[in-house]
């Protein structure tokens, strides 16, 4: 019998079996992340080692850096996220692993790893989409929670407002035409002289300030549709705080703050027919998060964000949309390789 031909039995077995566990893997940026996910919904470990310390020298990501800690790390984590669930590898019936989007030499080390533990335990592989799994981590937080809804993705590399039509089946409605908004938290904190991560910086000194002292303005996103622009936004900021030296960088952090999650916010909720959920790495900006509740609130929409553990790059989001990938049949072989511009 060919390895495909094995694969497909397995997964149909998974496909019946009552209970299903899935060790999950995370390498596409910065994070080393592993974690056991039992049935979609019920994480058992989330092992995190983060490589923040290691890139906030240079003010943001340097690749080969993230590649090589990787490497370092990835067996280390993997083991942990095993440890902690008091499961050994013949516990396990299947591995997840985000095979893009992101670094092409990060996810290469989570997909290597992957391949070679499913081929030595014989076990079934899932390639994960990272974006999936960032959607899915709200199913970690809401037992009930079912598609279809709509998503709002906020992360480092995206800003996207997607149909949720079934667990595996996405449609994009909108997104930004150029930074995204994690991007633009990020370039923005540069600015202002914040460490990197900038995201979380900037959110905990915009709460010094003043949300309405600057009116960062960008015409593109008063049209009606659901796609967004934040590079003008950013340039505003640039040109105001060269033009201001002396200005309160509370004001400009809380203002600019205000203005992308006006955007990201009244974009998502006018998507959104019951049910809006919220993903991504800026998705624990507590500030978004309140906005949103707020708009679906008025709206009679019901809105979802994951727990503040599930919101940045982890394994457990991994493991719950690889479970829904098996049981749509959605399997991989040892062929797969990482996709730096995965599509949803
Ligand atoms: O999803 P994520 O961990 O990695 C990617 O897939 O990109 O998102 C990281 C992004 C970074 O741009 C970071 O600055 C932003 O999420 N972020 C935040 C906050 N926490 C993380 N942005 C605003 N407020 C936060 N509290
Ligand atoms: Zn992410």
């Amino acid at each position: 019998m060919s390895y495909i031909d094995i694969a497909k039995k397995r997964c149909a077995q998974l496909q019946c079996s009552e209970h299903v566990t899935i060790l999950s893997i995370e390498t596409s940026c910065d994070e080393t992340a592993a974690a056991i996910v039992r049935d979609g919904r019920v994480v058992l470990s989330n092992s995190v080692y983060t490589q923040i310390p290691l890139h906030r020298k240079f003010g943001g990501v340097v690749p080969e850096l993230a590649s090589r800690n990787h490497v370092d790390q990835i067996a280390i984590v993997v083991e942990q996220a095993l440890e902690d669930a008091n499961l050994c590898y013949a516990d396990i019936d299947a591995i997840a692993v985000t095979y893009g989007p992101g670094l092409v030499g990060a996810l290469l080390v989570g997909v290597s790893f992957a391949k070679a533990l499913a081929l030595a335990l014989n076990i079934q592989l899932i390639g994960t989409h990272h974006l999936m799994g960032h959607i899915a981590a709200n199913y970690l937080t809401y037992p009930d929670l079912e598609p279809p809804f709509c998503c709002l993705i906020a992360s480092g590399g995206h800003s996207d407002i997607v149909e949720v039509k079934d667990y595996v089946t996405f449609e994009r409605l909108g997104g930004t035409r150029d930074d995204a908004a994690g991007e633009a938290f990020d370039k923005v904190a540069r600015i202002l002289g914040l460490p990197y991560p900038g995201g979380p910086e900037l959110e905990k000194l915009a709460k010094q300030g003043d949300p309405k002292a600057i009116k960062f303005h960008s015409s593109f996103n008063e049209s009606d549709g659901y796609d967004m622009s934040f590079s003008g936004i950013k340039t505003a900021v640039i040109n105001h705080v060269h033009n201001h030296p002396q200005v309160s960088k509370a004001d400009v952090a809380a203002s600019f703050q205000y203005s992308v999650n006006t955007i990201l916010s009244d974009k998502a909720v006018h998507a959104a027919k019951h049910t809006l959920a919220l993903a991504g790495g800026v998705s624990a900006n507590r500030n978004l998060r309140d906005m949103l509740q707020r708009k679906c609130d008025k709206k009679g929409l019901r809105f979802c964000c994951p727990d503040f553990l599930y919101c940045t790059d982890n394994a457990s989001m991994i493991g719950s949309a690889g479970y829904y990938l098996l049981k749509a049949g959605r399997i991989s072989d040892l062929n797969l390789n990482a996709v730096p511009y995965l599509e949803l």
